[in-house]
């Protein structure tokens, strides 16, 4: 059957046949991934901060290595698995999360967006989640408490003595924090040179190229005059402005490389609700942990920003949740950019993962709604890649859904 062309009909009909058939935006970005955040923050941030955010100790294996790790497992898809629906739902510390993925404590998040942990954390609300707010955050323990309607989780860092410490677990009790997060992978500052060579630290050393390179982002330098949210707010006004990690350990004195064993069992007699320690590379260490009464581990190298060849974090996850197995809870974090990722720490044993960088690249773009945008598009991932796999829940994952690529060709 011949199909004649429209015969006739002037550009009115030619118009009206292509509206619908197209749309029309005014340019602008597209942000589809992770890494178009992060492209984002890169713009946006002068060269110090976008240093402290994105970089990581010495020569980044650790960083590195926690990205690669991910690409050694496939996922293991079934076909015609007929689930309508997914339940992404998981419950940490006694509270029913929305979405596997909770934000990790990142500090001076302030230098990325002055709306920093507060509006981090109101994002992950909105999300179904929550943040786990650092002891170093540039917004106070009762900010964040009092800028949010659910309970989140404190991440304290063991600092310079326990009078220290028993203030600021009193006051994230009294602020209605429902867990608590010990990091203990920071018994001293470590080495990031990318910081130094900005100049990063206390006070930041400021050359004509750095003065140029701020002045071609005058709203990131108009919001740090005006909002000045780059303090440790735990800590009061007294610290002043904290930029780099080395600056805290000379000026601060706050470093406990001391740290042992007795100091985790006096924190676990005066935190009485559930305590994480986070840091855990080990399965023994991860043992003692949960003998002492935490409640979970956090198996993190800190995002590679500590200790510079320690191992990926994926490596070492499966056997700590083993020794976890029936005893604990097991978090995760490091190197988190797609729900794939996720996917992969949950089925190898985790049960839930943490993102840093991801979130701290979201506030810089866009601020709170960047955050909430990361989380809902790494959510995202995470459904469509459970119904591309033919799996009907979070719950449901374990590590038959995983294959070693090197090891186990043949599944
Ligand atoms: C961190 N991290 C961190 N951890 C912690 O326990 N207390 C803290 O104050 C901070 N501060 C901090 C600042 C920034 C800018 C980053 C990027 C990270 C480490 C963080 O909690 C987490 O372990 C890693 O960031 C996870 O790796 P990804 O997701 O960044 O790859
Ligand atoms: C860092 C500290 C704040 O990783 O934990 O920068």
């Amino acid at each position: 059957m011949r199909v004649e062309p429209q015969q006739g009909g002037g550009w009115r009909e030619a118009v009206a046949g292509l509206r619908g058939a197209f749309e029309f935006e005014w340019g602008g970005r597209q942000y589809l991934n992770v890494e178009d955040y992060r492209q984002a923050a890169r713009r946006k941030l002068p060269a110090g901060p976008w240093a402290y955010v994105d970089g990581a100790a010495e020569d980044m294996l650790s960083a590195a290595a926690n990205r690669d790790a991910y690409r050694r497992w496939d996922l293991r898809p079934r076909v015609l698995a007929g689930h309508g629906e997914r339940d992404l739902g998981v419950r940490v510390a006694g509270e029913s999360l929305a979405t596997p993925i909770l934000l990790a404590p990142t500090g001076l998040t302030g230098l990325a967006h002055w709306q920093g942990e507060a509006g981090a954390a109101r994002a992950a609300e909105s999300a179904g989640t929550r943040l786990v707010l650092s002891s170093a955050a540039s917004y106070s323990i009762e900010e964040v408490a009092a800028a949010t309607e659910r309970s989140h989780f404190f991440q304290l860092y063991p600092w310079r003595d326990r009078e220290l410490m028993a203030s600021l677990i009193e006051r994230a009790g009294t602020a209605g924090y429902v867990a608590m997060m010990v990091t203990v992978d920071v018994p001293v500052p470590s080495n990031r040179e990318l910081e130094q060579r900005q100049g990063m630290g206390i006070p930041p050393v400021l050359t004509p190229r750095r003065l140029l390179d701020g002045a071609r982002r005058p709203r990131w330098w108009y919001a740090f005059l005006k909002h000045q949210r780059v303090s440790l707010r735990n800590l009061g006004g007294e610290y002043g402005v904290r930029f780099g990690v080395r600056g805290a350990q000379r000026q601060l004195g706050l470093w406990r490389p001391d740290l042992g064993w007795d100091d985790l069992a006096w924190l676990r007699e005066r935190w009485p609700g559930p305590m994480f320690v986070k840091g855990v590379l080990d399965p023994e260490d991860a043992r003692r942990c949960l003998e002492i009464g935490a409640e979970g581990v956090v198996v993190s190298n800190h995002g590679g920003r500590q200790l510079d060849g320690a191992p990926a974090t994926l490596d070492v996850l499966p056997a700590i949740a083993e020794v976890a197995a029936g005893r604990g809870q097991v978090l995760f974090d490091g190197g988190i950019r797609r729900g794939s990722d996720a996917i992969k720490a949950l089925c190898l044993g985790a049960d839930a993962v943490m993102i840093g960088r991801p979130a701290v690249y979201g506030l810089a773009a866009r601020g709170e709604r960047g955050v909430a945008e990361v989380l809902g598009l790494l959510t995202d991932e995470i459904e469509r890649n459970l119904v591309l796999m033919g799996c009907p829940s979070v719950a449901a994952l374990d590590r038959s859904w995983v294959s070693r690529r090197d090891l186990e060709p043949s599944l």
